[in-house]
């Protein structure tokens, strides 16, 4: 395993993922964890990661010094390698210019990382200190303009550093230094796949459940099925399931699920219809994390009422991921958005929580999926928020709205699918903006809403950029919208990335 130690950056788990990628085993552990704790691993190397502290702050995250006496690699990535610095007696100082972005670093080509690859590469920065000077033994392997020691090492004691973020796409040999770090210097055997995952998460839940009773909360989304069938693989019939209609869904979303699972998958599933619920209490409610809150919370009481009819659970199985979490704020990283199945959760809940996905992203919970045979139509769903339309209804939710909304959505995702652009693009759905403005038709004056269309590319939801749709998809589905969907007269198309848009509206 090689552990990352958390120090509160917004990419951490992107850098245990990366590490997975390449077929290792790794988890995200806080920075607080002791040399003494990490024996029970069997540690191949420890990345420290990076994070919005200075070194010579007050109350910065320190590590262990013991980590260092362990003889196992480390790599400091960004703050990592600020605090490596600093333990080492380096200098760190503010940076007169604050780096953020794309930048050009000059690499030392016979550095261990860096072997075989150009001398010049564009790698991503995001940091307001540096190291000035390297400690002793260390050597000097990239510069940037502005940045003296960009990446540092010291190959006798099995210590490398990088000020730059390798774990995001947009530093072109960041995945080969970290393969470089984990092969070369780790020695890792490199043996972990999805398989290796589907087996150690059934373990696990077997452990955590025993023979105790779960409830499962399944939206028919790619994350909530591939976790009941998870648990369903670990403890069979003790998993019941429980499909909740909020009435937030997709057009005909809820047949297919109950057809999909109850039929198909032969899992104990039950369907509680609880439309009318949900918009009573989201009746006159705009404000986007109220609506989070409200949905999350409702959830939970619909299940513990109606899971009472049913027996009794001692568990609730959800398919939350490591993105919804990071979102939501950890005890480093700062809140986005609650994500419902997060932020919701009411502090009295009466069930244990079984999350068997909270480590992963959506892309590896897919490989998960079809590891365990889950068909490509479920597998391959395009991912849909918990709290459903209604975070995609700006202002407050009717069920005018919705409707207008769900014939929209099903023209959006029809008409991409047609083009065949369903696989490229990561998300793509309408919005319904609280605006009506004029139009004509039939030489009539008109005044109604405007439809936004949100389509984008992503590897994993964290960054996203917005899809290049060609002009006459654009073109059908602008004409489309207006045909087919009552009540509206004009078409929008939103042009922002991930940062600084979110995907979703609210
Ligand atoms: P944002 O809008 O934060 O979305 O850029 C990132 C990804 O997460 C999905 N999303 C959610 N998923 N519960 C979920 O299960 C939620 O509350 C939620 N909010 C956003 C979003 O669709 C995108 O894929």
């Amino acid at each position: 395993i090689v552990i990352v130690l958390d120090f509160g950056g917004q990419y951490n788990q992107l850098i245990t993922r990366r590490i997975r990628e390449l077929n290792v085993y790794s988890e995200l552990l806080p920075f607080s964890t002791t040399a003494e704790e990490l024996k029970k691993y069997n540690l191949k190397g420890i990345v420290f990661s990076g994070g919005p502290n200075s070194v010579y702050g007050e109350g910065a995250p320190k590590v262990d010094p013991a980590l260092f006496e362990l003889g196992v690699p480390i790599l400091g990535i960004c703050y990592g390698m600020q605090l490596m610095a600093h333990h080492f007696e380096a200098k760190v100082e503010r940076a007169a210019v604050r780096e953020y972005g794309k930048s050009m670093i000059d690499v030392a080509t016979d550095g261990v990382l860096f072997h075989e690859q150009p001398q010049k590469q564009q790698v991503w920065m995001s940091h307001s200190d540096k190291v000035v000077s390297v400690p002793n033994g260390f050597r000097i392997d990239a510069t940037t303009e502005t940045c003296p020691v960009a990446a540092m090492s010291d190959a006798a004691r099995k210590l490398y550093a990088v000020q730059y973020h390798l774990e995001v796409n947009h530093s072109e040999f960041g995945q080969d230094q970290l393969r470089r770090f984990l092969y070369n210097v780790c020695e890792v055997s490199g043996d972990w796949t999805s398989a290796s995952f589907v087996e150690m998460a059934i373990a696990k839940i077997k452990e955590q459940v025993g023979d105790k009773k779960v409830l499962c909360a399944l939206s028919g989304g790619v994350d909530s099925s591939v976790a009941a069938v998870l648990v369903h693989r670990a403890i069979g019939n003790n998993l019941t399931c429980m499909f909740v209609d909020h009435g937030l869904l997709r057009k005909d979303e809820a047949e297919q699920v109950m057809e999909m699972f109850a039929g198909e998958f032969q899992m104990n599933v039950v369907k509680i219809d609880a439309r009318e619920r949900f918009l009573n209490r989201l009746a006159g409610v705009s404000d986007p994390e109220r609506k989070r809150k409200i949905i999350g919370e409702e959830f939970i009481r619909v299940f513990e009422e109606e899971s009472k009819s049913l027996g009794h659970f001692d568990f609730l199985a959800q398919g939350t991921l490591y993105t919804d979490i990071i979102e939501s704020g950890t005890a480093t990283a700062a809140t986005i958005k609650s994500h419902h199945n997060v932020g919701g959760l009411p502090e009295d809940m009466q069930f244990q929580l079984t999350e068997p996905l909270k480590e992963l992203f959506k892309d590896e919970v897919r490989a998960a999926g079809s590891e365990m045979g889950i068909k490509d139509e479920i597998v391959w769903r395009q991912p849909f928020p918990g709290p459903g339309l209604a975070i995609r209804i700006i202002g407050d939710v009717t069920a005018e709205k919705l409707e207008i909304l769900r014939d929209a959505d099903w023209v959006v995702r029809d008409e991409i699918k047609r083009s065949g652009l369903d696989r490229e693009i990561w998300q793509y759905f309408a919005v319904l903006p609280d605006i009506k403005s004029v139009g004509v038709m039939g030489d009539e004056r008109t005044y109604a809403y405007t439809i936004g269309i949100r389509a984008v590319t992503s590897r994993d939801g964290m960054t996203a950029d917005w899809a290049r749709i060609p002009y006459d998809v654009l073109e059908r589905l602008s004409t489309r919208l207006v045909n087919e969907v009552g009540d509206i007269n004009r078409v929008v198309l939103d042009i922002t990335s991930k940062p600084p848009a979110t995907i979703e509206w609210e």
